[in-house]
């Protein structure tokens, strides 16, 4: 049996301040620090003095991939707490000493840790470990009361063997349930896009000719699907209308409409679209499509073939001319020259909010590739250009451009 099960990435995005005090928990730490960057958080780690006779900054160090800071001076140099605790999304301390309880819960403040604990503006998880006397002792209880009655979070002792060797109530959470605390914590925090409705669309479409042809096209849906997970995770109800591609590193929780043709996919959009505030099409939909199907294989002839095409519905343009005040249309351009020009084109021509440019000149950008580096125009004349990223990255940058958008 694997210690950890790591879920994936869970805390990605995530700024994580682990607050070690001085308990012989202590070491557990090292275990936590490394759950949370396995799950992809950015992790600063603090030490009480008391803490570095139980485990050593070098470790954590070592681990977190930051220098771990104890000290308000140290020399010519001071710790700035208060922007310590506005760069994270939630300090956790742990494990939590008797002594540094007693101090959050008078407003104490004689080392660093506290002094973050007291400016932080970020929520506080805090992870007791002593033992079951000092546990029980009225004193403590008062304690532990009065920091939740604070707002902080207490994640509960456990039973078992203590650091005296009786056993009983008192010892820290072990770290994975204090990791998997932490990814429950954030996945029930409300995004900036809760009660929001996002529609995306992603992938390539097929244009059957017969039952074993068809036109399509090399997209696999990548940036789509990453721009489907980016909203959810701002905390938007997702539906992705998804052309014949795979879909396995979609978000649960994200509703999926799998579609094969643009037919398809524009009334599949049509039937979403009046109740969505957010829509990103980000699929390559075929431009035309054959003007018959023939329900039997088509054979081979004498001579060329000349296949008659028919223009496809546009649905970006189709739901531009819809579109309410309010609702978000933002739409893709891939393009091969003439860039800028084109995308500004397509920005007015298909009345959307914002055009995403994506250029197949740049070699990070394109079908089938992991990365893509895209320029953002907007309505108001804002423009942004990207560095070339991972797909993810690229979608959280459009996500948050369209929110900073939303709320200007
Ligand atoms: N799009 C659409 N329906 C179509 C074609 C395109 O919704 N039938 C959308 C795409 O999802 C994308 C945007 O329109 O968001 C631009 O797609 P693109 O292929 O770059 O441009 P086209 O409009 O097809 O124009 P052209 O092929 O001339 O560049």
């Amino acid at each position: 049996m694997p210690l950890f099960v790591f879920l994936g990435m869970m805390l990605k995005g995530k700024k994580i301040l682990v607050g070690i005090t001085g308990s012989i928990a202590a070491y557990k730490a090292a275990t936590l620090v490394r759950f949370l960057i396995k799950e992809g958080a950015e992790v600063k780690v603090i030490m009480t003095p008391a803490a570095k006779d139980f485990i050593t900054p070098l470790t954590l160090s070592t681990l977190s991939k930051y220098p771990v800071l104890t000290d308000i001076f140290k020399e010519d140099e001071w710790a700035n707490h208060v922007m310590l605790g506005r760069w994270a999304d939630v300090l956790v301390v742990a494990p939590l000493s008797c002594n540094t309880l007693a101090k959050m819960a008078s407003g104490l403040c004689d080392n660093l840790l506290l002094s973050v604990y007291l400016s932080a503006t970020c929520p506080v998880i805090l992870a007791p470990a002593m033992d079951e006397d000092m546990w029980k002792h009225p004193a403590t209880q008062h304690n532990i009361k009065q920091v939740q009655q604070f707002g902080n979070r207490v994640i509960p002792v456990e039973s078992g063997e203590l650091a005296s060797g009786l056993i009983g109530e008192g010892r820290m959470a072990e770290p994975e349930h204090i990791g998997n605390y932490i990814i429950d914590f954030f996945s029930k925090q409300p995004g900036p896009l809760a009660g929001k409705k996002a529609l995306v669309t992603a992938g390539p479409t097929y244009e059957h000719i017969d039952p074993v042809r068809f036109i399509g096209n090399h997209s696999s849906g990548k940036m789509g699907i990453a721009i489907a997970n980016a909203l959810y995770k701002q905390g938007a109800e997702v539906t992705l209308v998804l052309g014949p591609v795979p879909d396995n590193s979609l978000l649960k929780g994200i509703e999926v409409v799998h579609v094969q043709s643009a037919r398809e996919m524009y009334e599949a959009c049509q039937k979403v679209f009046p109740q969505t505030n957010i829509t990103i099409m980000a699929a390559a939909v075929a431009d035309y499509t054959p003007a018959t199907f023939v329900n039997e294989k088509i054979k081979k002839s004498e001579g060329n073939w000349l296949l008659e095409l028919t223009k496809t519905q546009d649905i970006l343009k189709d739901l531009g001319g819809k579109k309410r005040d309010e609702q978000l249309l933002i739409g893709f351009a891939l393009e091969t020259n003439n860039e800028k020009a084109n995308a500004l084109t397509k920005l007015k021509s298909k009345n959307a909010d914002m055009i995403v440019l994506n250029s197949l000149n740049d070699k990070e950008a394109g079908f089938g590739k992991d990365t893509n580096k895209v320029t953002i125009f907007d309505k108001r004349g804002g423009v942004a250009a990207f560095e070339a990223k991972p797909k993810d990255a690229v979608a959280n940058d459009i996500v948050n451009y369209l929110i900073e958008y939303a709320n200007a």
